[in-house]
């Protein structure tokens, strides 16, 4: 049995068995303001396994580690200036930094895949005061099954991993809806490795400098989890459509209607307002609902590619993805 526990109406309860539960091993899924995550006790390597089996995820797919303050992240990791001030920056919010991990950290070489390096951030809302009262780092995935989309509520989790978690902490939709931007910085340089919910505009504004993006980044994908396609629903995904084919889901955005659309199964509008923060907050739900109206395909409108837009389009690039090569999914 899934206990669900609204963290709106009982706050101190939702705390105390999130804790209990956390410190018996078992993960929780924990509501952040990007999306939901799978937590667990970052140094416990039985709690992190059963992440890895309750997702059917890769192991050699590392975790983002969550942290409640700059204290606590400076026990793991070690900061440059650049990362430092993005992190006072943007912190807590939707931003990881891929950073050098200390000597002896305690996180587990599970959490990390093995590498000396960690993601970590410090997410903002309930998931953060868990950290907290817990005072130890949470390893968390998104809570979805590898492979699918990221759950933006708890009834996404439960319906998912339901039958296999112990406890679900329920805020609400998540805030942002994308998960969180992930940057590594090397040397001078600034690689953006997946973008997300940080606008990477502010990112640039902040430190004078062009991140580096995947293409250019460099030859290998740093982000294991990047490699594959992922983020995918069960109909086909097509791209930038010009009109609308008869049966197929339309998703499109800021009221432009496409031709066609009357015939659609259905149709939904992302940001009729044309507010790409609304359209992220909305894509992976909007995504589920086409996707539970039975069409073969989901057709997407045109959506703006400058600000949130670059992070929208990557999730729906990779949900039309080709789905032949699974094993790094997250
Ligand atoms: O918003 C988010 O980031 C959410 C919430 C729960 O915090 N988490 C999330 O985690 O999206 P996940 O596991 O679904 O995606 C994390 C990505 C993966 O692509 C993984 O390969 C990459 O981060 N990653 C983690 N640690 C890394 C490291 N040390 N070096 C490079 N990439 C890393
Ligand atoms: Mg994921």
């Amino acid at each position: 049995m899934t206990l669900i526990i609204d963290t709106r109406t009982e706050p101190e309860r939702a705390l105390a068995v999130a804790c209990e539960t956390l410190a018996q091993g078992l993960p929780v899924a924990i509501p952040t303001e990007t999306v939901y995550g799978l937590a667990a006790d970052a140094t416990n390597p039985d709690a992190i396994s059963r992440i890895y089996e309750m997702k059917g995820r890769p192991r050699f797919n590392p975790l983002i580690c969550h942290v409640a303050d700059f204290d606590m992240a400076r026990c793991y990791v070690d900061f440059d200036p650049i990362s430092q001030k993005l992190a006072q920056a943007f912190w807590p919010g939707p931003l990881t930094l891929i950073l050098p991990m200390k000597p002896r950290s305690g996180v587990h070489p599970l959490a990390s895949a093995g590498l000396d390096t960690l993601g970590i951030r410090m997410p903002e809302g309930f998931s953060r005061a868990v950290i907290k009262r817990y005072g130890k780092p949470l390893a968390a995935p998104s809570a979805n099954t590898s492979g699918k989309i990221s759950p933006t509520s708890a009834e996404h989790v439960a319906t998912d991993l339901g039958g296999k978690l112990a406890l679900i902490l329920d805020a609400g939709p998540a805030e942002i809806g994308l998960e969180s931007t992930i940057i590594k910085v090397d040397g001078d340089e600034i690689r953006l490795l997946r973008p997300g919910g940080l606008d990477v505009a502010d990112i640039e504004k902040l430190t004078g400098k062009t991140l580096l993006r995947p293409e250019t980044a460099g030859a290998a994908i740093e982000a294991p989890g990047m490699l594959a396609s992922h983020y995918a629903p069960a109909a086909a995904v097509r791209l930038n459509a010009a009109d609308v084919k008869p049966g197929e889901a339309l998703i499109r955005f800021g009221g432009a209607a496409l031709p066609g659309e009357e015939k659609a199964a259905v149709v939904l509008d992302l940001s009729p307002s044309a507010s790409l923060r609304e359209a992220a907050a909305n894509l992976f739900a909007y995504m589920k609902k086409a996707d539970a109206c039975g069409a073969t395909t989901i057709a997407f409108g045109p959506i703006p590619s400058e600000g949130l837009g670059e992070a929208i389009i990557d999730r729906i690039e990779r949900a039309a993805a080709p789905r032949d090569i699974p094993e790094a999914a997250t």
